[in-house]
């Protein structure tokens, strides 16, 4: 099977985590570069987790590069409620031997999609920093991306305020450039990934595998668990697998074409995504797939496989 080269930005947290080591076992997917950005952690732990799960996952090779360490114009805002101080839930993994890269990640995805020529697709885990700072830097970076499919936004509802959702609210900005650069997108937000869950028996079969995967899942997700426990669900939610399965298995979820903009002003919907899915005032620039379904029992049986086979 021909292997598509993607890569993955993240700001390493407990579901981002899930998702590198996920790439990883897709034989249809060669993972060719990782950057981290500042997000649910702060970049010097988002980096070393990226690096460290890398390893963990067995593939030290791939590098890792660092980005931004804030958003565009707002101030950091990260969430270690959910993903633990240290972003993985309190789990040190074994320190990376790789070599630490010191290119920047904007110049560092520049060279790389040049390199593939438009072959690229960049799949983004966390705030859309580091591609807003490169299409910046390089304007001619659109026209050798192929495609950008992300976690982020939401047709309807968030989860850091009542409009919008983690990612996009951290840098709004950042989010708005990357739905104007012309580039096609494929919009993995809440709508799909919350329907993404992996319920009780499921985490419980997960947690019972005994490989470095499974121990890991066990061991990093607690905190997230216990978070989502005190709203009542005993369930998981890794929103970060569902891009990355998007990209290696698109039949198992359902979009509709739309355009999206960002809000970048309001003062109680500063990140919210509005698309114009439910209205026949379409936007001008229509160059979104959102994402708005996904088969649950089918997504959760080939993630649990991927694991217990790692
Ligand atoms: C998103 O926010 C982060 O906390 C997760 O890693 C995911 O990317 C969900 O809103
Ligand atoms: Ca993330």
């Amino acid at each position: 099977m021909s292997r598509r080269p993607v890569w993955i930005d993240t700001d390493t947290g407990v579901d981002d985590a899930l998702a590198l080591l996920t790439a990883l076992r897709l034989d249809n997917l060669d993972v060719v570069g990782v950057s981290a950005v500042c997000g649910n952690v702060p970049l010097d732990k988002s980096y070393r987790n990226a690096r460290n799960v890398l390893f963990l996952g067995g593939r030290e090779d791939i590098p890792v590069y660092p980005g931004a360490e804030k958003p565009m114009l707002l101030p950091l805002q990260t969430a270690e409620n959910v993903h633990g101080v240290n972003g993985l839930g309190g789990v040190e993994l074994p320190e990376s031997p790789a070599p630490r890269e010191t290119t920047k990640a904007w110049d560092a995805i520049y060279r790389c999609a040049k390199q593939y020529d438009g072959e690229l697709e960049l799949i983004l885990l966390g705030p859309k920093t580091n591609v807003a700072l490169a299409l910046a830097r390089y304007p001619s970076l659109s026209e050798y991306i192929k495609r950008i499919v992300f976690m982020g936004g939401a047709n309807i509802g968030g989860n850091s305020t009542a409009v919008a959702e983690f990612n996009i609210y951290v840098d709004p900005h950042a989010a708005e450039l990357i739905f104007r650069s012309g580039i096609p997108i494929v919009m993995c937000g809440l709508d799909v990934t919350e329907k993404a869950y992996l319920n009780h028996d499921e985490i419980q079969r997960i947690q019972s595998f005994d490989n470095p995967y499974g121990r890991f899942f066990r061991n990093s997700t607690k905190v997230t668990r216990e978070f989502l426990a005190r709203r009542g669900k005993d369930i998981f939610i890794p929103h970060d697998v569902c891009p990355i399965l998007y990209e290696a298995m698109p039949n198992l979820f359902e979009g509709q074409i739309a355009g999206v903009h960002v809000e970048t002003r309001g003062k109680i919907t500063m990140g919210q995504t509005i698309t114009d899915l439910y209205t026949d005032k379409k936007f001008e620039q229509r160059n979104v797939l959102v994402i708005t379904n996904v088969d649950r029992q089918k997504f959760a049986n080939i993630l649990i496989a991927l694991i217990e086979n790692a």
